[in-house]
């Protein structure tokens, strides 16, 4: 029972079952049979197999919405800094957009809206979208009603300033409310948040360390995707060791952990601006400010709250890249071949033009069953380079196996030259 309740949650929601722990999984499970009437391990499988009402449930019976205002601190204020920094390069038209991902019930992105309305910023400067994969905890932090538990951190006078005491608990002010929009979504979705270079800050704390490091990985890349060039990304205490180094620097700051996606230079082939924004000073009235360590915060003309720590900018990610893209080849060799399609799918659109990355990417769409979207790939890669034998080849036996005989003499009368202009050795793709 337990194997498959783990299998059936670590592919709907790549919650990896050791790290919940049995006892909490089982006893989840035990609480969704008790409601569903049925004791019964194999009709409560059987229901969670066939009904995703019941899935979702069980997942937000399993999952663990611990959170509250201002956890741990420190995070705001290093975005209240970077909000800061960027105030003497801003433009009237930009917008700073923040991803609170896994959100929980609310308290994450709220406690990054105060932070933001705390640095002068106005409503229409900034934008919070915030994401959770339980449909019952976003429902609480749609409310916006609070427990003193919520209230267990060092908030300082946010919330005397922007909430109301009523019967119900401390109801939040709908300025701050407004300026977040909750989503239901799962980070590991393919569909998850399409785009690239959205976010100037992404927080996903507490998250990762339920997930197993192929999963992790997979996360990693698409939140990478989502960052503006130089874009700040938290995670948990815990998650330092989650995150891949080579696409990410850290800021080091004691008290939180925090990185910076590492720039790309013109000639990685990538431009995006960094937004930069109207903020006026921090006020003396306001919570974060005064938490400041004035000797460490050095607002200036630089943006990017790394360079406190003086460290030199790397100005390519392209060597970060390759070896992320030699990892997806031995995950796919692995058979993690969801994980390594997320890699390459992600890695073209950073770089659009790599004959090897297409090639794996159609490797991988055939080991996925996808034929026709395999043989486009392989088609690219062979664009990009006219010389890659093995994609030659591979058009080759494509060919023979629609019964293009033509077709497949040409891709091997190709191939076979680009053999002989390399020597008798195996020819392969130039990158
Ligand atoms: C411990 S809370 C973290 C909240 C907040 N980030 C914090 O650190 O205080 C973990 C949340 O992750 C959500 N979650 C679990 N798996 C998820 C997934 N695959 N995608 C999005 N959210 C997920 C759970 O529903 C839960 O609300």
């Amino acid at each position: 029972m337990l194997a498959a309740i783990e299998n059936i949650l670590g592919k709907a929601v790549g919650l990896h079952g050791a790290s919940i722990g049995p006892a909490s999984i089982m006893r989840a499970v035990r609480r969704r049979m008790e409601e569903c009437q049925t004791m019964d391990d194999d009709a409560y499988l059987g229901l969670l197999r066939s009904s995703s009402q019941e899935l979702q449930a069980l997942i937000d019976e399993v999952t663990v919405p611990e959170t509250w205002f201002f956890r741990d601190l420190e995070p705001f204020r290093l975005l209240a800094e970077h909000v800061a920094g960027q105030s003497s390069r801003a433009g009237q038209e930009s917008m700073f957009r923040v991803l609170s991902v896994p959100c929980s019930s609310g308290e994450e992105p709220y406690s990054i809206a105060i932070t933001l309305t705390d640095m002068g910023l106005s409503k229409d400067r900034f934008r919070i979208d915030a994401v959770d994969i339980s449909t019952r905890i976003l429902a609480r932090a749609r409310y916006a009603v609070y427990g003193r538990n919520s209230f267990r951190g060092d908030e300082g006078d946010a919330r005397d300033r922007y909430f109301s005491q009523t019967g119900k608990g401390y109801e939040l002010h709908h300025a701050i409310r407004d300026s977040v929009d909750f989503h239901h979504g799962n980070i590991l979705d393919d569909g998850f948040l399409p785009g690239s270079g959205i976010y100037n800050v992404v927080f996903c704390r507490n998250l990762l360390i339920y997930f197993d490091r192929p999963t992790q990985m997979k996360a990693i890349a698409k939140l990478y995707r989502l960052l503006v060039p130089e874009g700040m990304l938290f995670v948990g205490h815990a998650e330092g060791g989650c995150v891949d180094h080579r696409l990410f620097d850290v800021i080091k700051r004691t008290g939180t952990f925090a990185y910076r996606k590492k720039p790309v230079s013109p000639a990685d082939g990538e431009s995006k601006p960094v937004a930069h924004l109207p903020v006026p000073a921090p006020s003396a009235s306001n919570t974060i400010s005064k938490k400041f360590d004035a000797k460490a915060w050095r607002p200036g003309p630089s943006p990017i709250p790394a360079r406190i720590d003086n460290k030199p900018v790397v100005f390519s990610v392209s060597d970060a890249w390759e070896a992320l893209i030699k990892e997806a080849q031995q995950l796919a060799d692995q058979g993690e071949i969801g994980v390594a399609r997320v890699i390459c799918e992600d890695y073209l659109t950073y770089n659009s033009c790599s004959a090897p990355v297409h090639y794996l990417l159609g490797l991988v769409y055939e080991a996925e069953g996808k034929i026709e979207r395999s043989r486009e790939m392989l088609q690219k890669a062979v664009y990009l380079d006219p010389g890659h034998y093995q994609a030659l080849i591979h058009l080759a036996l494509y060919a023979e196996q629609k019964g293009n005989m033509g077709a497949a003499a040409a891709y091997r009368d190709r191939a076979r030259r680009v053999m002989e202009r390399n020597g008798m050795g195996v020819a392969r793709g130039r990158s």
